[in-house]
């Protein structure tokens, strides 16, 4: 695929037809606690059962992560758009972001959000560089479904909530 001056949102657009879904990760070590809106989330081995999930290393979450290697990732349901843009859009370094959400703390305290469509909890086992961000790898070590009959947002369905179309080259 070529693409010509003024064609600069070709390659954010092609990207756009990768179908993702929307998560919120979920990280907590002593009293600090955190989540972002996560769409890079994907099942990456049955055994040992594994998710993978890339991280901004900027985000507030991606050392509390570290520190404790525990996670959570929790499925978003299709009328959680607002839910996604709050978790999504600031930081948690100086701010509760989670405080009036409901959430009951999982193992080492990660946050699992009680209305979300379902939720993974995760033990880091693994990291690997991925350019600007951070793929990680979590064990799957329980999970459940909490709304059996609700569908999940994609992330089709935010726009361009994250403002990545302005972080694609404009060729390749
Ligand atoms: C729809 C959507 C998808 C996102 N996907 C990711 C992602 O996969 N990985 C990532 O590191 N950040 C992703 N982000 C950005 C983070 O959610 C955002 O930077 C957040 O403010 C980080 O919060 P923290 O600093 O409290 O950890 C996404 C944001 C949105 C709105």
């Amino acid at each position: 695929l070529s693409t010509a001056p003024g064609d600069a949102n070709e390659i954010s657009a092609l990207f756009r037809r990768l179908t993702l879904g929307v998560y919120v990760v979920g990280v907590a070590h002593g009293e600090t606690r955190d989540a972002f809106t996560a769409a890079w989330v994907m099942q990456a081995s049955f055994d040992p059962l594994l998710l993978a999930v890339s991280i901004n290393p900027a985000n507030a979450s991606y050392e509390v992560l570290h520190a404790s290697g525990w996670f959570s990732v929790n499925v978003l349901k299709q009328d959680q758009l607002e839910l996604a843009r709050r978790l999504g859009t600031k930081s948690g370094r100086d701010e509760d972001k989670l405080r009036g959400i409901a959430t009951r703390p999982g193992r080492l305290g990660v946050p699992i959000l009680t209305d979300a469509l379902a939720y993974f909890e995760c033990e880091l086992m693994g990291r690997s560089r991925a350019g600007d961000h951070e793929l990680v790898l979590g064990q799957v070590r329980d999970g459940k479904i909490l709304d059996g009959k609700a569908s999940p947002l994609t992330y089709g369905e935010t726009g361009d909530m994250d403002g990545s179309s302005a972080l694609y080259p404009p060729a390749f």
